[in-house]
């Protein structure tokens, strides 16, 4: 238990810090930059992923998803004033990692978190062929070898993010009604709150990834370091209208209505895509042939 309180305590100094160093609000991105320099850099994200304009590149090992069957011993969620971030206390041996695919080493989870919009046409970072998603959820993972997020965020291959898109659908999610459960008492309060543990792989995360699109980005908020390995399911998950509801209700800083960063130019980088299929384990590796 005095664990738990001084977890909460560090969580608490830490938001401290995220918001005395970064204040931002979602009124004129463009204007991120003057602040925070990197975010004028030239590898941005979210971007545009155009997916007809691919090219086959090879194979490559399907994308592992370790320890995400292992419920954590505590969960919480807190309202940073920019979204609302889920973090958990796992035993050693039993955190979350993903492997292979298009990565070289681990990457143990560390948080994840949402972008929305006012209202179904907007809210998601990313965009597919020009379209938006409701929701887009981030699970932020850090290289093992980095051994700290914070220092991870350093190096250009210190972070992955796999970021799922949500679609509108009557039944909705299930390990989003876990999380929403506790959406009220953060709503308008910065206070941390203790939800029941789920394991992380109700998200179905490895069912959406069986085909992704991966590219070379940026922290999507400042200070934009250009750090992420991107992995972007194309398959969505579902959001009943309810829960979007819930997460408009959410208050966030400076009274935005959203929380989602323009779309960045692509600048040269290439996009592969990814396809798993489940039986055969055979992937196919693509390059974006045309430049955005
Ligand atoms: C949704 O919100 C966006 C951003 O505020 C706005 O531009 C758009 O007109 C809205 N769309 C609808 C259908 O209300
Ligand atoms: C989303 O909902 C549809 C029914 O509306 C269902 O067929 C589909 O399997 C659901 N997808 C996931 C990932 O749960
Ligand atoms: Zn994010």
């Amino acid at each position: 238990m005095l664990l738990f309180y001084i977890y909460i305590f560090i969580q608490l100094y830490l938001q401290e810090i995220n918001s005395s160093g970064t204040d931002f609000d979602y009124k004129d991105t463009c204007k991120w930059a003057k602040e925070f320099p990197m975010c004028g850099e030239k590898f941005q994200s979210p971007i545009n992923i155009k997916i007809p304009n691919l090219e086959s590149l090879g194979e490559l090992p399907p994308l592992k998803w370790n320890g995400y069957e292992n419920a954590p011993t505590t969960m919480t969620l807190v309202n940073s004033g920019h979204s609302i971030t889920l973090t958990g206390q796992w035993d050693d041996n039993n955190i979350p990692y993903i492997t292979d695919g298009p990565l070289t080493d681990a990457y143990i989870f560390e948080q994840l978190h949402f972008h929305w919009g006012p209202n179904d046409s907007v809210g998601s970072e990313h965009k597919m062929n020009g379209n938006s998603f409701p929701l887009e959820m981030h699970m932020v993972h850090f290289k093992k070898e980095y051994e700290t997020f914070s220092n991870a965020v350093k190096y250009s291959d210190g972070l992955t993010v796999v970021g799922l898109f949500f679609d509108i659908s009557p039944m909705g999610s299930e390990a989003l009604t876990a999380i929403l459960g506790g959406v009220s008492a953060v709503s308008s309060s910065k206070d941390p709150f203790e939800l029941d543990p789920f394991e992380l792989s109700s998200f179905n995360v490895a069912i959406a990834a069986v085909q992704f699109a991966t590219y070379a980005g940026s922290l999507t908020t400042p200070p934009c370091s250009q750090s992420v390995i991107w992995i972007l399911p194309i398959n969505t998950l579902n959001v009943s209208s309810k829960q979007m509801k819930k997460f408009r209700n959410i208050e966030l800083n400076h009274g935005d209505t959203h929380n989602y960063r323009p779309t960045q130019p692509l600048n040269g980088r290439s996009i592969h895509i990814f396809t798993q299929w489940s039986k055969l384990y055979m992937c196919d590796v693509y390059r974006s042939t045309t430049e955005t």
